[in-house]
This record gives C-alpha cells, structure tokens and sequence, in this order.
C-alpha cells in the first residue's frame, strides 16, 4: 500500500527519504517518487525539484541527478488506484508553476467530480490520480498561509487522506494532514520526521506522534504543532516507539518472511510475558477496560477481521466458547460492514488488525462505535488507529512483522485470543484446574514452536514432493478447520499455487469430485475427540487415489506422509499446528522463486476500500 516520507532539518534530504521509501518497500507499491526544496537563491524561494519512476525505489533512484541538495523534502511509494503505474501516476504531483507538491495515500471519493470542475476552470491535469486535483485545490486557494490553504483545499475534498505538502513559498515547513490513511510524526533534535508507518523513520527518532483523523501538523525543523481541520489547537505529547530500528532488519535471514517464522518461539513468549496470574489460574490483560462485572455481562462475542486476522479470530471464537462458554463467532470485517448488521448491547465486538490500520476493519469499528458498542481491539502495531479507536483491548506483541505474509502475527493473535478466553472463563466457570492445565499449555508453546522448526529439514524435502501441484485442498475439522483455511492462504499468497481449504466433513458434500492424483491434500488430524473422524476423511481421499500429506501428533497410516508436531492441550492445539504449514508454504514458493515478501498484486497494510 502507498507510503510517505518526509523530512525538514539540516541533513542533505535525499538520501534519507530514499532510505525511508526503502523501509517502506514491505507495504507494496509500483512507483515511487521524490520532491526537495531546493537552495533559496539571491531573495527568491528555493523552487522545487521532483523526481519519479514507475517500478522499484532502487529505480527512482538511479535517476536522482547527483545535483540534488536541499534539507526539506517529501517522498512516496505508490499502489495504484486511479489509474495505471507509470512515471505520470507516480507521487509527488505538482502544480502548473511547480509551487505546490503533495504525496498522498487514500482514496478522494469525489475526485472526477473536483477534476470536471477544474478543467472546466481551465486547470490541465498532467495525471490521472485523484490525488491532483489536491495539488490544485492548494494552488488554487486563497487563502494566505500554507496552513490555511490546505485546510481550504481539505474542505472540497470527501474521502480519505494521509497528505503531505510542500510549497516553494513556504519552504521552512512542511504540512500534513490525516483522514482515516496513518500519518506519524517523528520528533528529533533539530529535525522533524513524517511518514505513514514508523518504519520509515525509527532509524532516526523512537519519539513519535500519531495523528487522528481530521487533524493536522505543521512541522518545521526545530517545532511541530497540530491543529484540528478547523484550526483549534491539539495537544501532541510524543511517545516512545517500543521497536528498535534493528527489528526492521533481516537479521541474517534470506527473506523477512523466514525471519519472522523463525522468531515465534520468542514472539510467543513476549505475548505471554508478565500476564500469567497463578496465584488464580488466570491471566491480566490490563488494557481490556472491562471489568469483572461488565465481563459477566457479555452474552456474545464477535470478532471481525480480514484474511489472516479473520482466520486467528476465527480460533479465537472457538476458544472463547471452549473455555468461558460464551457464543462466540469470527466474520471478515469486509462483509460485516456492508450488511448493515443488528449491533446487540449485550454483545462484545473484537476488532483484530496486524498493522491496526486495515480500512474494512476500522471501517467496521467506527460504524459499530457510532452504533452504541464496546469493541476490543487485538492487535499488534501499539498506537494504531484502530486500537485508539477500540474501548480497549490487548496488543499481540509480535515485533514488526514485514513480510506481507503474516506468519508471526497469526501465532501471536491466536495466543492473545487464547488469553482473552482464558481471563473470561476464568471470570465465569473455567475452574481453577482447567485454568491450571491451559496456563501450563500455554507455558509449553514456546518449546514446542522451536522443535517444530527444528524440524525445518524435513519439510522443505516435504515442499518439494508437492510443489508440482497445480492445485492443493486443506481439510480440518473444528479447531482444525481455520488451521486449513489459513494454511491454505499462506500457500496461494506466497506461492501462487491455488489451493481450497474445507472442512473434513463437507468433502462429500462436493469437493471430493476434485479428488485425483494430481491434486493433493493436505490434512490437520490432531489427537483429539475427532481424530477417527479425520482418518475416515483420509481414507475417503486415498480411495479416490489423493496424495496427502498429514499434520498431526502422531504419524497416519492412511497419509502419504506425516508432519507430526508435538501435542499441546486439545485447546491449544491450533497454535502450533499451523506453523509447519508456514514453512511449507514458504519452502514451495521459495523453490518456485516467487518474491516471497512481495506476493504479487498484495499489500501489507490495505488502508483504503
Ligand atoms: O493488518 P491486518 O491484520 O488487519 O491485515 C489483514 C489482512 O490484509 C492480512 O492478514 C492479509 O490477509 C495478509 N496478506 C495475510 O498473510
């Protein structure tokens, strides 16, 4: 997804927002671009100067001329969404005179509308982006300070919006402004960051400030100020981002997809730090907002998220009503915003988000908030605009998770689920020994994710047996069924491969007819009450002549071979399963040379519709 960069203090510019849009590679993009202030001259303002590439920063670039100084500047990578990438779509856009520059992430929902208005006033666009008619809007207003101006420009504009803007009159400051697409500031000694993901400028500052939506800031070298879209005055106080630069960096890795499986034992171990209370067989979760008595209240629990979020919510439901036995169920956020759902008083909402900025689940925040509920959020990024828009909730603690493919932030959400099911059925009737048992389940997580990737060998042999299929099936049962679903994402994500995840029992309800040699599947059988159930599931497959390939506790017969992982409690059990799927997933792609951390046409962070 597009990001921003921006940067004023004394420190040649460009090499630093180079750097920064490379940090911001991760989110997806297919253009980038850079505008500077350049050297005032004899009395006149410094005018600007841009430069942009369609494809990858490494080409934006090669084409920065050597002559490039300045100390302000502002930088962009960009998705495409109003028209095709190319050098013309690429952020900055410009003004006729080349006064007003502008980078911007989100969508103006009535920018055709704005654009016939303006060519009709003569204004000649030179891209076909939404963003333009900003750049004109700017150029265009009255008003006296730059400040003003884009606050005039702002009131025309219906959408969303993370803006960041130049002006060659203005030229010791740069403006932003935030509208539901993240905008952070980071303060330094003398110099002052912006960018949309802190990412791009923890190398620099760990001192941060998160806009909301509708305010904005004016930051200049040595002093920043944020304002409301109406102009009042807005207290800033930064805060300390928790990450260190580093956490950002391979570390050695060939891909940050590998890097981030490979951290889940001591992932898992930081989300279950400093929670366990033994003394009552529970946990504390102390930013949820909710106590004993309002807990006892909640008569359902629905969790809303997307892709591999909706599928960690999807076990989170189901340990919910294991383990506090209230009615609990996961639907994508996506759909549940369209469906103008009944909002129950009674019901708890949990948002779950990686990054805490997915536009569907935000979206979905925001109408259940205006509708009256209490919504909890799970979810990783601290200070993200859906965990400041949530009642409350927990963070996952994953550390930053870069790949685009979520592997880390999928283990780490269902372990922070398996707490938050913990705390209610210990508010309700878990008893103290069951509470016991799945403390103690929890305690084993971190173990048994290293021996499983330990055991790293084996399944990359494992990748290779299957990587000729042209189309896989994932089956599960119950707690199994969302560790298929996911798996089976993780490998069309990364892989390219198709694949259909279906519960075990619905195979003879259609999707047994795919069943031939060439289309293996892949089973979750773990040693539990169903267990007979998913070999009678297996042998159905091998009558059809099916390959399959098992994850399980104990080596299965009626599969071609077994992924046996180490047993946990039944509950608990959907943790680990899923993680040597991650790697298969990983090792097929890895030996189709896909470009494991940029999957094709995705994005890390989907901020807009
Ligand atoms: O940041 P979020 O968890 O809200 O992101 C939700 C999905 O876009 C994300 O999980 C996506 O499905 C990933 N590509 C999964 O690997």
């Amino acid at each position: 997804m597009c990001g921003i960069v921006g940067y004023i203090g004394k420190r040649d510019v460009a090499p630093l927002l180079l750097e920064g849009l490379q940090r911001l590679e991760y989110r997806g993009y297919d253009s980038a671009g850079i505008v500077i202030t350049g050297k005032a001259a004899a009395g006149k303002p410094g005018a600007l100067k841009m430069v942009k590439a369609k494809g990858r920063v490494r080409e934006l670039e090669a084409k920065v001329p050597k002559r490039f100084a300045g100390t302000t500047g502002i930088a962009h990578t960009r998705w495409a969404t109003h028209g095709a990438p190319s050098d013309e779509n690429a952020h900055p856009h410009m003004d006729a005179e080349n006064k007003v520059a502008v980078v911007h992430n989100g969508i103006i929902d009535n920018a055709s509308e704005l654009r016939a208005k303006l060519t009709a006033d003569g204004v000649v666009f030179l891209s076909e982006t939404d963003t333009e008619v900003l750049v004109h809007l700017i150029a265009r207003a009255q008003a006296e300070t730059l400040e003003e101006k884009v606050r005039e420009a702002l009131r025309h504009v219906e959408g969303t919006y993370g803006v960041a803007v130049l002006h060659a009159d203005f030229n010791d400051r740069i403006v932003v402004a935030r509208n539901g697409s993240p905008v952070v500031l980071g303060i330094g000694e003398k110099e002052m960051f912006v960018a949309s993901d802190v990412a791009a400028l923890v190398a620099h500052t760990r001192q941060v400030v998160t806009l909301d939506d509708g305010e904005m800031a004016t930051l200049k070298a040595d002093d920043f100020r944020t304002y409301t879209t109406e102009g009042s005055t807005t207290t800033a106080t930064p805060t300390t981002v928790e990450w260190e630069a580093e956490s950002y960096d391979m570390g050695g890795h060939d891909t940050y997809m590998h890097k981030e499986i490979s951290e889940q034992a001591d992932a898992v171990d930081r989300v279950l730090r400093g929670r366990i209370d033994d003394r009552f067989s529970t946990v504390h979760l102390g930013g949820l907002n909710l106590d004993a008595r309002e807990a006892r209240g909640v008569r359902r629990i629905k969790i809303l998220g997307c892709g591999t979020s909706y599928h960690a919510g999807q076990i989170g439901a189901q340990l919910i009503e294991e383990l506090a036995r209230i009615p609990a169920d996961a639907e994508p956020a996506s759909e549940f915003r369209y469906r103008n759902p009944v909002v129950d008083p009674d019901t708890l909402y949990v948002a779950v988000s990686q990054s805490g900025e997915t536009y569907d689940v935000l979206a979905a925040v925001q109408e259940l908030k205006r509708k009256g509920a209490r919504v909890l959020g799970v979810v990783n990024v601290v200070g993200s605009a859906i965990a400041r828009e949530a009642d409350g909730g927990t963070y996952v603690h994953a550390g930053p998770e870069v790949c685009v493919v979520s592997t880390k932030c999928f283990t780490n959400t269902v372990v922070a689920f398996a707490l938050l099911a913990l705390h209610l059925g210990r508010i309700r009737d878990l008893s103290v020994a069951d509470g016991k048992r799945i403390i103690d389940g929890l305690r084993r997580l971190p173990e048994q994710i290293s021996e499983i990737l330990a055991n790293e060998d084996e399944i990359k042999r494992l990748a290779a047996e299957y990587a000729d299929a042209k189309s896989m099936m994932f089956i599960g049962r119950v707690r199994g069924y969302p560790v298929a679903r996911e798996a089976s994402l993780k490998l069309k994500e990364v892989s390219y491969i198709h694949a259909e995840a279906y519960p075990a029992s619905e195979l003879k309800h259609g999707p047994l007819a795919l069943i031939e040699p060439a289309m293996p599947t892949v089973a979750i059988v773990p040693d539990d009450d169903l267990l007979e159930k998913n070999r009678a599931a297996m042998e159905e497959i091998k009558a059809r002549s099916g390959r399959i390939l098992a994850v399980a506790h104990q080596v299965q017969e009626k599969a071609d071979h077994t992924i046996v992982v180490p047993k946990n409690e039944n509950e608990l059990d959907p943790i680990l399963m899923g993680i040597p799927l991650q790697l298969f997933a990983y090792h097929t792609a890895l030996a189709m040379g896909r470009d494991i951390d940029k999957p094709r046409n995705l994005a890390k962070s989907v901020t807009v519709e």
